[in-house]
């Protein structure tokens, strides 16, 4: 199959009509789209992926009023955290209706939806009239894509477009929550912070792991988000000069040999923005490992260092 990258909206309208699956960009991470109301469709996203089908999917929605037949229950307090925050990076997980494909929720009784910010995304889910459902646009396991040379690299020859929509505003996928005792928690750490999400509930919502939640998503697999490159926490040592790469959020004087810095202003931001971007250059050169600072653990240095754990722990041996 031969992929094409392109603006064409309108062939991506009936590519998706007709049961294919395309990569598009969102506010986030570039997502692997499929026709919700299509199983044949939402079957090519696992393979395309290599993903475990018990594995399940977001269905990204256009507005609420759109959302609510596919969903039994959406709690007065995810209204709120919507009219805040929604559209962008925050995924709820809310009981599912019978309208929502067993393919998506992988048989479970619950359904991840989103309302991404981006023009084009909103614009296919009005032409499509009805949910997309799409995980990001990567390998199972591997880095996230932030533009479309990053698709490219991964899935070319696996679908057959890509819809250019440039670099991603975000570049970290969104914050996944769900409720606990009447009580909001966070399933990932993402583009909304737990900061953003304290002012608007009140309280600090906790962080569940799989164990304690007792679903999987796999955000929460200990080994993802990998680089192929072997990567490490911290700072290389100094015998590992060129064959290793050193990554910091900010400028540093002490650092000898390859460097790369995320975000000169030390903007979490900034270097939220840049990091998988970062991760795919290095990932495509010849260094034997690479070195990243671990962020400081607020704002989105949260979702951030999670995501660096995960990469990391592919490579420990513990
Ligand atoms: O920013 C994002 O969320 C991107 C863009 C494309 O929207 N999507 C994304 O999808 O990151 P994915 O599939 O790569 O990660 C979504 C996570 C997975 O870990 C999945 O297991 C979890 O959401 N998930 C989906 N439905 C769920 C459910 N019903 N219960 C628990 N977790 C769920
Ligand atoms: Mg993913």
């Amino acid at each position: 199959m031969i992929t094409t990258i392109g603006h064409d909206l309108s062939h991506v309208i009936a590519l998706l009509q007709e049961g294919n699956v395309v990569a598009l960009p969102t506010e986030t991470v570039y997502g692997l789209a499929a026709d919700a109301n299509n199983d044949e469709a939402i079957l090519k996203i696992f393979s395309v992926k290599n993903r475990p089908s018990t594995n399940p999917l977001i269905l990204h929605f256009a507005t609420l009023e759109q959302a609510y037949p596919y969903v039994s229950n959406f709690p007065v307090i995810f209204n709120e955290l919507a009219n805040h925050f929604c559209p962008g990076p925050l995924t709820f997980i809310v009981p599912r209706s019978s309208l929502v494909s067993d393919l998506v929720t992988g048989g479970q009784s619950s359904v991840a939806i989103r309302f991404p910010d981006h023009p084009l995304f909103v614009k296919l889910i009005e032409n499509l009239n009805g949910p997309i459902a799409a995980p990001s646009a990567n390998l199972y396991g591997q880095l996230s894509p932030t533009n479309s040379d990053h698709v490219y690299e991964q899935l070319a020859g696996r679908i057959p477009y890509i819809l250019e929509g440039g670099a991603c505003q975000h570049g970290l996928e969104s914050t996944i929550i769900g409720l606990v005792n009447k009580k909001v928690v966070i399933y990932r750490h993402g583009g909304i912070t737990t900061e953003a999400l304290s002012t608007v509930l009140g309280y600090v919502p906790q962080t569940l792991t799989q164990e304690q939640s007792g679903i999987l998503t796999s955000g929460m697999v200990r080994h993802h988000y990998a680089t192929q490159t072997p990567l490490f926490l911290g700072f290389k040592p100094q015998q590992e000069n060129q064959n290793a790469l050193q990554i910091t959020l900010t400028k540093n004087e002490q650092i000898i040999g390859p460097h790369y810095v995320l975000s000169d202003s030390s903007s979490l931001l900034e270097a939220a923005r840049n990091l998988y971007a970062v991760l795919h250059q290095a990932d495509k050169q010849t260094f034997k490992k690479i070195y990243i600072e671990p962020f400081p653990n607020e704002g989105l240095g949260k979702a951030m260092n999670d995501r660096l754990n995960r990469a990391a722990a592919k490579f420990s041996n513990h």
